[in-house]
């Protein structure tokens, strides 16, 4: 949404919020077929599966379905199932009783019964181990539960939307997803389409987040015509979320207006490093370490346009430990 004073400072940009909904701006035709699909399952209890490449929107999306339903006073609960140990799974979803595991020194409401009424949002589902793919398929069935080292039935009123950016029907075809719950969590599938296919969006969407960084900055930078005609020739392999990082990143960079799309890849500046050749990192002897891993895996998330499976391979560490990271240093993911 715009705030007034973005909105007040200049002629309104034509029809920003054109596809309607709520935290998602687009006229595109794949954007108002995707508003119409949006509508009509909102108001319905079914589940979801939103498909999309990285940074296309998806959690945008689930917010939306939220949003439009009857649920919306509720809780919308987000959940990136890969993020979360294979063995601390069941009890993050379903909740534990106390002395259920080491550790679970208190009993603990999952994040399904922290959702009762409302929506939880299972992002990136591919990653849910196989064992809880069957406990989760037993909760969509019969919307109750144990909690783990419990044997009370809690039951719950929860509206699931999952999301991937992986092909499903592969993982199902390499025996590392289940066909029920596929078919289950699809009743209704909606795919995000990725922003090449609705370059017509580009600068709308660029106007919607220069107003937003002109709002919170308190300035009033403009884009010239070029900077919009550079934006739109890009191939945008990160999607919107590869294009809110460059304006941000344009923004800091401009005196008043955004003339020069600054170049793909690295993130942000800092006193200690200068990109060399394209990617390279210099640190200055007794940088602390702390530091150099930050940037480090800063400039690997911005190669790899945001992408934290291809950003861990490319760091030679497992997913966990680069969400792990992402925690402490802060980083939003
Ligand atoms: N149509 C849109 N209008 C406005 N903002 C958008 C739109 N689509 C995405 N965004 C913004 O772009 C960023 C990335 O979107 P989001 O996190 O929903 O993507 P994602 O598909 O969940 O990505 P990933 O697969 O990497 O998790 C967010 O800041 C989101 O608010
Ligand atoms: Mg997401």
């Amino acid at each position: 949404m715009l705030d007034a004073h973005a909105a007040g400072s200049r002629p309104a940009p034509p029809q920003t919020a054109a596809a309607g909904l709520p935290g998602l701006i687009g006229n595109s035709p794949a954007m108002h077929l995707l508003e119409a699909q949006i509508r009509r399952v909102a108001v319905s209890d079914a589940t979801v599966l939103i498909i999309g490449e990285s940074g296309t929107g998806k959690e945008a999306v689930a917010q939306a379905v939220h949003a439009l339903s009857p649920r919306a006073s509720k809780p919308f609960v987000a959940v990136n199932c890969g993020a979360i140990a294979a063995t601390l799974i069941e009890a993050e979803l379903l909740g534990h009783e106390r002395g259920s595991f080491t550790g679970a020194d208190r009993q603990r409401p999952g994040y399904f019964e922290r959702a009762d009424g409302g929506t939880l949002f299972l992002d990136e589902v591919s990653e849910m181990p196989l064992a809880m793919q069957v406990k989760l398929l037993r909760v969509l069935e019969e919307q109750c539960f144990h909690r783990v080292g419990g044997t009370d039935t809690i039951r719950v009123d929860v509206r699931v939307v999952a999301a991937t950016n992986r092909d499903l029907a592969r993982h199902v075809a390499d025996g590392r997803f289940r066909e029920d719950l596929m078919y289950r969590l699809a009743v209704i599938p909606l795919r995000v389409p990725s922003l090449h296919v609705r370059s017509d969006d580009i600068p709308l969407l660029a106007r919607h987040f220069l107003d937003q960084l002109n709002a919170t900055s308190r300035v009033d930078k403009r884009m010239s015509a070029g900077f919009l005609r550079q934006l739109q020739a890009r191939p945008w392999t990160g999607n919107v979320r590869e294009l809110k990082n460059v304006i941000s990143r344009a923004h800091i960079l401009a005196d008043s207006t955004l003339d020069e799309v600054p170049p793909a890849g690295l993130a942000t500046t800092s006193a200690r490093r200068l990109p060399l050749d394209g990617g390279a990192l210099e640190f200055a002897a007794g940088t602390p370490l702390a530091d150099v891993e930050r940037e480090l895996i800063l400039a690997a998330l911005a190669r790899q346009q945001g992408d934290k499976r291809k950003t861990a391979e490319s760091l030679g560490i497992g997913l966990k430990t680069l969400y792990s990271r992402l925690r402490r240093y802060r980083i939003a993911g």
